[in-house]
């Protein structure tokens, strides 16, 4: 995946006017969009200390509220890391989306005027160890982009 390119499109997005929730939308589709390899890709939110499911693309998942410290994901955020598991059988703390899955990358959406955790990215593979040192790279660029999305709108709104 190539996330400049990503990125470059939510700008155009955003420069026409669109939100945060549309430009999270966007960010899924387009990331799901970029690399077979990537069979359900989903933002989760931070509200307190529950992940909440933003939206996402792939099989329906029964796990659309995850509690910090629960799982692949909820382990990222209470770690403060991202998280990449090669093997999802090997991993006792972790909540089956579905049971073709046999990897997933977790890349939070991290603030970086504070550290403030928004939420993450979390894409899950059909293929063993699918992610790789790029995929977590590429990735971030777009989760960068999206963590100054959500500080503009927390700190720099624009006036009515
Ligand atoms: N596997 C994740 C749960 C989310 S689903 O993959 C969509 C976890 O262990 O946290």
């Amino acid at each position: 995946m190539d996330g400049g390119e990503v990125v470059r499109r939510l700008e155009v997005a955003r420069r026409e006017g669109a939100e945060l929730d549309g430009l999270l939308r966007a960010a899924v589709a387009e990331i799901e969009a970029s690399e077979d390899r990537y069979d359900w890709v989903g933002i989760y939110l931070l509200e307190a200390d529950v992940l909440v499911l933003h939206d996402y693309i792939g099989r329906p998942t029964d796990h659309d509220r995850i509690a910090v410290g629960t799982g692949v994901c909820g382990t990222a955020v209470a770690e403060g890391r991202d998280v990449n598991v090669a093997d999802v059988h090997a991993i006792e703390n972790y909540l089956a989306c579905s049971i073709e899955t046999r990897s997933e990358l977790v890349v939070l959406i991290r603030s970086e005027r504070d550290g403030t955790i928004y939420g993450q990215l979390d894409l899950d593979s059909d293929q063993p160890a699918a992610f790789g040192a790029e995929d977590e790279e590429q990735l971030r660029i777009v989760a960068r982009w999206l963590a100054g999305a959500f500080d503009r709108e927390r700190w720099d709104p624009v006036p009515d």
